[in-house]
């Protein structure tokens, strides 16, 4: 066990979790780690070389993100990266979760960037050197925006052009990386940015979603294909995607049409990726919601079955459940509307939305349920036996003050953390295979079309200041992180 130095707290974790996480047979080398990811923190969006994402061109028209935030501050990642893997150390974390920078990697996808690949060489050398386990995300959402002209992920030469990009990451890290993800949450990318166009590069297009989510989904065939070859000599190279797999609970299960909503929802956020990607197939009843949008016209012989490579492990990012009506709603309790335009275009009903049940709400308006992340990491060990499962992303945001103590009392977030740590012991008690957890997110960073007014991070940002403050939330996951792993 390593050595957990000053933000450990065991007095701010309920006393239950803290006894179920020490009592869990983790798996041996469980890894206990953060999230961040590079357009969310890094900063520097023009430094050595690097030029505009999708999301530097989205946020700067205005009112498409909160305050007319941009990510071209972030909270500094870039150039204070030492101290804030510092951080990792001090909570005693064995793993970290970053994403790498396309554009910083390859400017406008013209060459390969030295400069910007240097950055991710010192950050994995920082890494090993305190013994916290890389655990690489090619793509988070930020496509080089010169791609974007070109058609971005409606093309499909966008799918061949992120191998040449994986090639280059992999020619600098593949010696001492081992796990590599290829896309995060191809759901949102797909169609949050191209279906209801809340996100870059904020298109509203049906079929532009449909081309978006197929050429993604053949980027990552392509992608491990190539990672397996270039891993030869290198068997314990690992390959896998993080998925925002979301649990649909219809209103009323005895209603039909609830029900047929939530078959809907559960389709479009949770089969439409695990069946191509693990089957080579796209869900019948999917098909069938969708048909006429394109789909067809963009699936070629042969991609199901690029598509489906071997998994080494499923990355699942949970934050909350749905409870899905097929009903009209409205008022207090209805429908949200930012998730609504999200599922229209495909779901054949305008009235398909969530409603919100008698569960406590995070400050995204986000159900707090851990139960549904132990149903739903058991539902996938049932499903799918022998695939191995990270979490890769569980948290939550909350509005969050500095007190005059210097700290920050985030009881609502230490809570969360101490009860999705629980119901992981939960899952692994009942037979899941899950053999990592990160904790979204390490640091408060751009919220995506919510800029830097959603907090998430277990350490604080001032951003201001750029001070880093570990929250009460990062000393007790430090403490339950610590329980966990004395029995390792
Ligand atoms: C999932 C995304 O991967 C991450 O970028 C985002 O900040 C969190 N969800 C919270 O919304």
């Amino acid at each position: 066990m390593s050595a957990v130095l000053l933000p450990t707290d065991a007095a701010v974790v309920p006393a239950p979790a803290l006894r179920t996480v020490a009592a869990t047979a983790w798996p041996s080398g469980f890894l206990w780690g953060a999230a961040t990811s590079a357009g969310q923190i890094e900063g520097a969006v023009h430094t050595d070389g690097r030029e505009d994402s999708v999301w530097d061109a989205f946020a700067r028209v205005p009112g498409n993100v909160a305050d007319g935030d941009t990510p071209e501050r972030g909270v500094e990642h870039l150039a204070r990266m030492p101290a804030d893997i510092a951080l990792l150390g001090e909570l005693g974390l064995n793993a970290y979760r970053f994403s790498v920078s396309w554009a910083r990697v390859r400017p406008g996808d013209r060459y390969r960037n030295d400069a910007g690949l240097a950055f991710y060489d010192r950050l994995v050398d920082e890494l090993l050197a305190r013994d916290v386990v890389p655990f690489l995300t090619l793509y988070h959402w930020d496509l080089p925006q010169a791609l974007e002209e070109r058609g971005g992920w409606t093309a499909r030469e966008t799918a061949e052009r992120f191998v040449r990009y994986v090639e280059d990451v992999h020619s600098v890290l593949g010696d001492r990386v081992r796990r590599w993800t290829t896309f995060n949450e191809p759901f949102c990318s797909a169609f949050i940015g191209h279906a209801s166009g809340e996100h870059a590069p904020g298109r509203q297009d049906p079929a532009a979603a449909l081309a978006a989510l197929h050429h993604q989904h053949l980027a990552h065939g392509l992608a491990s294909l190539r990672l397996r070859e270039l891993r030869a000599g290198q068997p314990d190279l690992q390959v896998g995607i993080s998925l925002n797999l979301t649990t649909a609970v219809p209103a009323d299960p005895d209603d039909p049409v609830d029900v047929d909503a939530a078959r809907r929802v559960d389709a479009l956020w949770n089969r439409a990726f695990l069946d191509p990607v693990l089957h080579g197939r796209y869900p019948e009843d999917f098909l069938a919601d969708v048909a006429g949008l394109g789909l067809e016209e963009v699936v070629l012989p042969g991609d199901l079955e690029t598509i489906a490579q071997p998994l080494d492990f499923l990355g699942v990012n949970h934050y909350h459940d749905d409870c899905v009506t097929g009903h009209p709603q409205s008022g207090p309790g209805g429908l949200r509307p930012t998730e609504k335009p999200t599922r229209s275009p495909f779901v054949g009903s305008e009235h398909v939305g969530s409603v919100t049940r008698d569960l406590p709400l995070t400050e995204m308006g986000w159900e707090v349920n851990p139960a549904g992340l132990t149903r739903l990491l058991v539902r996938l060990a049932t499903e799918h036996p022998g695939l191995a499962l990270h979490v890769t992303e569980n948290g939550a945001a909350y509005a969050d003050v500095v007190t005059a103590d210097g700290r920050v009392h985030d009881v609502e977030r230490t809570a969360f953390v101490a009860a999705h740590v629980a119901a992981v012991a939960d899952a692994v008690a009942q037979g899941a295979d899950v053999r990592g957890f990160f904790a979204w997110s390490l640091l408060d960073n751009f919220e995506w079309a919510w800029g830097y007014a959603k907090r998430f991070g277990i350490v604080h940002v001032d951003h201001a200041t750029q001070v880093r403050t570990v929250k009460d939330s990062g000393r007790g996951y430090a403490a339950l992180v610590s329980a966990a792993r004395s029995a390792d």
